[in-house]
């Protein structure tokens, strides 16, 4: 182990004699310690001690006014947990029960006087490389911490990047953008918001939001890429992408990809039960309640090509119509505030970045 500096450690002595601590004082001094702080009045080893946040302090017991236990009481209550600042006991004889209360209530070794030069010295470096120790160990663990965390993050900003991509390649044929899913996205999140949901899950649905229609990938391009109105059979076919979906984000473990695969399966739910998978009310997992809402305002208010594009106070009707039976109530009612909260906000375009910043 290095050996300490003996030019930065700052020491705290408390005792009411004056000779002793004056006698002390000068044997760390021809040790090589300079920066000592000297109290005979116990009275104001608190004080003190916040004010020079010392390496170490040598407290005698037996004082007036204040007692070393009821020092040791103020002390451990400003010492944060994860610090270690020893405290030496500088006493007389001291009877095994007292000597246990001390131990007990914090001190780390004692000292006796009359005190030894060469014992003053040796307990106090002990004691200040056991604070180094724990100070080595503490930014150990605290650059440890700081790794996981910078790992955690490229992880998680990994998983988001292949979202994203996956977003991308299941709208590429007709939304080469993305514009619809980050919109989607976005508004979710203000609308789950809204509901009150905690941080978490207002920020996993923003993330997986966006991929409630991944299950388009599977489509034939003469369905997706279709103009004007479907046939009955292509209806069919393309009400396949919310199983598709599901198929595709099946099987995993991440509590993203498993809420991004309920809303891919449930975004096209009614409250009515009248929806693709015939659920009713809250059988729809909110995550999907909620998309189902956004994903139709949202189709409603840009160009479509199977449903001429509303403006907004026309959509706001719209919810309002269908409110308790194409869409959850409460949703719905939130969702009219949220309209003549934001007006137009709601229509503008996002990113993939602005969403996963
Ligand atoms: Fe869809």
């Amino acid at each position: 182990m290095q050996d300490l500096d003996l030019s930065t450690i700052k020491l705290l002595l408390v005792d009411d004699e004056a000779h002793c601590t004056k006698l002390m004082e000068a044997f760390l001094r021809q040790a090589g310690y300079s920066r000592i702080t000297i109290t005979n009045d116990a009275r104001q080893a608190l004080g003190l001690f916040q004010q020079v946040k010392p390496d170490l302090v040598a407290l005698d017991m037996r004082m007036p006014h204040m007692d070393g236990f009821e020092v040791m009481r103020q002390l451990r209550q400003v010492i944060p947990a994860e610090d270690y600042v020893p405290i030496l006991i500088v006493t007389g004889e001291l009877d095994a029960p007292t000597k246990h209360k001390a131990l007990a209530e914090g001190a780390n070794d004692f000292i006796n006087k009359p005190v030894d030069a060469t014992e003053v010295v040796l307990r106090i470096k002990n004691q200040l490389q056991t604070r180094r120790l724990h100070q080595q160990l503490q930014m150990h663990n605290e650059h440890l911490e700081a790794q996981v965390r910078l790992r955690t993050k490229v992880v998680e900003q990994t998983q988001l990047d292949l979202l994203n991509r996956l977003v991308l390649a299941s709208e590429y044929r007709y939304d080469p953008k993305g514009s619809h899913a980050w919109r989607v996205g976005r508004v979710a999140m203000l609308l789950a918001d809204m509901k009150g949901l905690p941080p978490d899950q207002i920020d996993m649905i923003k993330k997986t939001a966006p991929l409630h229609d991944v299950g388009k990938i599977g489509l034939l391009d003469s369905i997706i890429m279709k103009q004007g109105t479907y046939t009955p059979a292509e209806w069919e076919a393309m009400k396949t992408h919310t199983k598709i979906g599901s198929k595709l984000l099946a099987d995993s473990r991440s509590p993203l990809l498993m809420m991004a695969r309920e809303i891919a399966l449930t975004h096209h739910e009614r409250w009515d039960g009248t929806g693709y998978h015939r659920l009713k009310d809250v059988q729809t997992p909110l995550s999907g309640r909620i998309v189902a809402l956004v994903d139709a305002f949202d189709v409603m208010t840009h160009p479509c090509s199977y449903k001429a594009q509303l403006t907004l106070v026309q959509a706001r009707e719209e919810i309002e119509r269908h409110a308790g039976t194409q869409f959850d109530p409460e949703l719905s009612a939130l969702f009219l505030q949220l309209i003549d909260r934001d007006g137009e906000g709601l229509l503008a375009d996002s990113t993939a970045l602005q969403l996963f910043a």
